[in-house]
């Protein structure tokens, strides 16, 4: 089997698979926790990378799933019409169609063979995606579509783990070093994020203040916040915009 067809059946596997579907749901505290504290750092992130307001910006999720970071991006004031959004999986992408407005652009393509020309976004993200990707050619692939996509001047915006939980053989954790090596030509600023998922789903329930107070941990933090930017002067996006 291909590693297409592995991630095709991998996600198959955890589609059919109802406790894992209820374990992602967002009315569980430990997910909403999860959810508002990455927020929080994303949009640090990127005000301090110069990237607000979004709406000026085209902006590409790789793997964007059935559109849940896209909604927080729009949310966060993208323009639809300068948001794209693709993944390996078909069903996701009608998900994600029902779900989004029809002026965002969404399509079926493998991160490793992205159908856009070379510099068309200023940002482009992948959120937990290069994990689930366990061939390191693919991997390899990958980040060099995303870097030729990325017009001079943009950024990539990565959030993944870096730990690996037990019994889940269908994802590898990514080390920060060997996700900065994937972007070699890149600037790199990284953040720990995201308090360990255990530690969350006995705490969260109880005590949000004691998730607070371990989250601001980061040996206890188990994802990589790291924006990588394309190192030149050109300026993206629109002509107005500061570079970043
Ligand atoms: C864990 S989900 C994350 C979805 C979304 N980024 C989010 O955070 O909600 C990973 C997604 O990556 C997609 N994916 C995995 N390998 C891919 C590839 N080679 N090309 C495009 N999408 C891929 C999967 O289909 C899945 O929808």
């Amino acid at each position: 089997m291909n590693e297409l067809d592995r991630i095709r059946a991998e996600y198959a596997r955890r589609a059919a698979d109802p406790r894992l579907q209820a374990r992602y749901h967002f009315s569980r505290p430990d997910v909403q926790f999860i959810i508002q504290t990455r927020e929080r750092t994303v949009l640090r992130q990127l005000r301090r990378a110069g990237l607000e307001p979004l709406d000026r910006f085209d902006i590409l999720e790789v793997g964007c799933g059935e559109g849940g970071v896209m909604l927080d991006l729009l949310r966060w004031g993208a323009d639809p019409t300068r948001l794209h959004g693709c993944d390996l999986l078909p069903d996701r992408i009608a998900q994600a169609r029902r779900r989004l407005p029809s002026t965002t652009t969404l399509t079926v393509a493998d991160g490793g063979d992205l159908p856009y020309p070379s510099g068309r976004f200023d940002l482009v993200l992948q959120f937990t995606v290069f994990t689930s990707v366990l061939d390191p050619h693919l991997r390899q692939r990958m980040a060099h579509e995303m870097w030729r996509v990325l017009r001079p001047g943009g950024v990539v915006l990565w959030y993944d783990f870096r730990f690996q939980g037990p019994g889940n053989p269908g994802v590898r954790a990514i080390h920060l070093r060997e996700a900065c090596q994937l972007f070699p030509h890149g600037q790199h600023t990284h953040r720990r994020v995201t308090l360990a998922p255990p530690i969350v789903r006995r705490l969260a329930r109880w005590s949000w203040l004691g998730c607070e107070l371990l989250a601001a941990l980061p040996c206890l933090c188990t994802h990589d916040l790291i924006l990588i930017r394309k190192g030149t002067s050109q300026v993206p996006g629109d002509s107005d915009v500061p570079g970043i």
